[in-house]
């Protein structure tokens, strides 16, 4: 079969997919190592027996639902392309709301920041790519997504980023940090998304923060103001639901300037205030 033929039956199979057309040319690019215009530009071209033996694999574990970052091993984010593995979340699109909030701030020119929970290094790492100036700490608790984070790192060489092992403030010696940012697990324990999509291939540890879905939040948001500079900012993605408690737990801890964004979609995405 052609290029046309196979991704016109791929794509009525991955019938449950939102996104069955670009999955299927995800996975056949990744397969023949092309970009998508190749698809486009030659769609008679015949493909061999064994390109389409390993793209039926693919296809296969896509229509099982497991997500394509995964299948092909990369995603995309902010101007990166990142390694992906089942270690830690796949980074989502709407996480680049909090580092296009992090990069309008008044902050100083050799601004100190941190990245708490950082998985495939996305945040810290689209910081880095923004600010060569800055000093940029990253950690997880997970050490191979340690080894994923610094693994993307080293393949955009950023000298301006550390990345180690650590349960949140856990191993970071003391210091004053202008930003601390994270996207941590936020999902309720049991809640049902967590039976549907995606989410299904994705680790709890990335996931999953007690019954509220707020543990790790309440940690960090109260620990933050022992590690901020005088007029410091710390900013969390959460669940669209949990503005209202985010922001009763940034008041809590003395914050001030405290305000929740929106994401492209209106939901509440990201909160943040001010040391
Ligand atoms: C929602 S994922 C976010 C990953 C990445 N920052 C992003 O936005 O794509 C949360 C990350 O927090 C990490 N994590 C969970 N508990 C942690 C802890 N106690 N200390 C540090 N990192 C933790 C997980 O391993 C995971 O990589």
């Amino acid at each position: 079969m052609n290029i046309s033929q196979v991704l016109q039956s791929a794509v009525q199979r991955n019938y449950l997919s939102d996104t069955a057309t670009v999955d299927c040319e995800l996975l056949l690019c990744h397969v023949l190592d092309v970009d998508r215009s190749y698809l486009k530009t030659w769609p008679d071209r015949e493909l061999s027996s064994a390109v389409e033996e390993q793209f039926e694999q693919l296809l296969e574990r896509r229509i099982e639902g497991e997500p394509v970052a995964y299948l092909i091993g990369t995603q995309g984010f902010w101007t990166l392309d990142l390694k992906v593995s089942p270690d830690t979340l796949i980074p989502r699109p709407e996480t680049e709301l909090l580092v296009e909030t992090a990069l309008d701030l008044d902050l100083p020119r050799q601004a100190k920041a941190l990245d708490l929970g950082t998985g495939t290094g996305a945040i810290a790492l689209a910081l880095a790519s923004e600010r060569s100036q800055w000093q940029i700490s990253a950690v997880d608790l997970m050490p191979r997504a340690v080894q994923l984070a610094s693994a993307n790192c080293q393949r955009y060489e950023f000298e301006n980023v550390e990345i180690f092992q650590s349960s949140w403030f856990a191993e970071i010696p003391a210091q004053r940090f202008d930003l601390i940012v994270s996207n941590p697990p936020y999902i309720e324990d049991g809640d049902r998304h967590l039976t549907q999509g995606d989410v299904r291939f994705e680790p709890a540890s990335a996931l999953v923060s007690g019954s509220d879905g707020l543990d790790d939040l309440r940690l960090l948001i109260a620990e933050s103001v022992n590690y901020l500079a005088d007029r410091g900012w710390l900013m969390v993605e959460h669940g669209y639901q949990q503005g209202p408690a985010v922001r009763e737990l940034f008041r809590q801890a003395g914050f001030s300037a405290v305000e929740t964004r929106a994401d492209l979609n209106g939901l509440e995405r990201i909160t943040l205030g001010c040391s």
